[in-house]
């Protein structure tokens, strides 16, 4: 059966030339057992007639916001909570700019801020335009919060120039969002997740600290994508300047030893923790509680261990499916290996750090490692990673619970 079977898609058109394609989409997804409602925007109702879309659709299409008939049928609120997925298609570089701004200027802008269904677009601009430093920005913006994007395809543009620009094909499209229905059909329904991100912060006096490059991303992209996945998602954050991602409980710390104690307090009740954070290893021995003044040429700070909480948390008697993280500058697989087998890990993702990879970046690529097997994820933004990530640790996370013998060296009590 297809994923897309009684499927709500709510797909929203905009003017750019690409839209001569949206009839071919509604069609293909019709095909594939969703319903579909169009919305479009003015500017796309002048390349395509409204009336063509209704045809195949079989439903009237919204074009206007003050449509007083058509509030009073279905109002914006009630559309924009009917879609289990919101697709624009084509999706112009003026629709980006206006969501990544939360711009409520007309329907299609109004429904993306109401609803809470995963968006899904599928850009098509003159390649200019696509690598014009304000659009890639907004991208940037827009799959930070975890919008999905869908090509742009390399080719033939509709004004004689050839590169990155042209809208994914209909059939690509219908691809993309039945993979979205198959990850969204629950892969951690019924789990509780525990997740740490972003740095910590140890202070040396009242205004300075010891820290590190941590930008938090990583670990708030796996905590939304275990969300997503339909965990309940608990998510300890370090000092970090990100939205928390929706349905997610998070807590906020500041220094390791306050990490480690919220973490402790709540594994417990969690079957699985994913340690995002990068954690200070040391911190000063002694805060000074007055700001230490320069006085003297050089400053010696004494420096001691922090807690490991990936490693208590592993060590625990009921642990969960622990899974740590490993930001290595160089020997990435011995690195990584070391880490899995001397803190007792069932998972971890190994990633090259420094020249420019990895902290304070919207993309990323991984190499994930458990007990007797490893899969690479190449180059892509956080969000996917993190949705990649979701997936190997729910297949490993029930292979070890189905498992009649652990698959990593056991400890006393178990896994719950
Ligand atoms: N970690 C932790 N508590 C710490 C240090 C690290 O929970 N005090 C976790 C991180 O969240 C991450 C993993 O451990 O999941 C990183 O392993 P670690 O060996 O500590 O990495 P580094 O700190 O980079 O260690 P090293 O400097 O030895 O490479």
């Amino acid at each position: 059966m297809s994923s897309l079977q009684g499927k709500k898609i709510l797909l929203g058109v905009t003017g750019g030339i690409a839209a001569y394609k949206g009839p071919d989409l509604v069609r293909r997804l019709r095909d594939a057992g969703a319903s579909v409602r169009v919305v479009m925007t003015a500017s796309a109702a002048k390349l395509v007639a409204p009336t063509v879309f209704q045809a195949v659709s079989g439903e009237p299409v919204r074009t206007d916001l003050w449509d007083e008939g058509a509030e009073a049928a279905m109002g914006h609120i009630e559309l924009a909570r009917w879609a289990d997925v919101v697709v624009i298609a084509p999706a112009t570089a003026h629709t980006m700019a206006g969501l990544a701004a939360g711009l409520a200027a007309d329907l299609l802008g109004t429904l993306c801020l109401v609803t809470r269904a995963p968006l899904v677009l599928a850009p098509a601009m003159n390649h200019s335009m696509w690598e014009h430093p304000a659009t890639r920005a907004n991208h940037g913006v827009l799959a930070g919060r975890g919008v999905r994007f869908v090509g742009p395809a390399e080719g033939a543009q509709a004004c004689g120039e050839t590169g990155v620009g042209r809208m994914a094909e209909p059939a690509e499209i219908v691809e993309a969002l039945r993979g979205l229905a198959g990850a969204a059909a629950g892969l951690l329904a019924g789990t509780r997740v525990l997740v740490t991100a972003g740095p910590t912060r140890e202070p040396i006096d009242p205004v300075r600290f010891v820290s590190n490059r941590s930008s938090g991303k990583m670990g708030f992209a796996v905590a939304r994508a275990a969300a997503e996945a339909g965990a309940e998602v608990t998510l300890i954050a370090g000092p970090v300047t990100l939205p928390t991602p929706a349905g997610v409980a998070r807590i906020d710390v500041e220094t390791a030893a306050q990490m480690h104690e919220a973490a402790l307090a709540r594994v417990a009740s969690a079957h699985i923790y994913v340690g995002a954070a990068a954690v200070s290893d040391y911190r000063p021995d002694v805060v000074a509680e007055q700001k230490i003044k320069k006085s003297s040429d050089t400053l010696n700070l004494s420096l001691v261990r922090c807690p490991d909480v990936l490693a208590d948390v592993a060590a625990l008697d009921q642990a969960p499916f622990t899974v740590g993280f490993a930001a290595e500058t160089e020997k990435l697989e011995a690195h990584a290996l070391e880490k899995l087998h001397r803190k007792h890990l069932d998972m971890i993702i190994a990633n090259v750090v420094g020249g420019g990879l990895g902290f304070d970046r919207d993309d990323n690529s991984a190499t994930v490692f458990w007990q007797g097997g490893q899969e690479d994820i190449g180059q892509t933004s956080k969000c996917e990673l993190a949705r990649r990530i979701v997936a190997l640790i729910a297949t490993r996370y029930s292979a070890t619970r189905s498992a009649t013998t652990p698959i990593r060296s056991p400890r006393a009590g178990g896994r719950r």
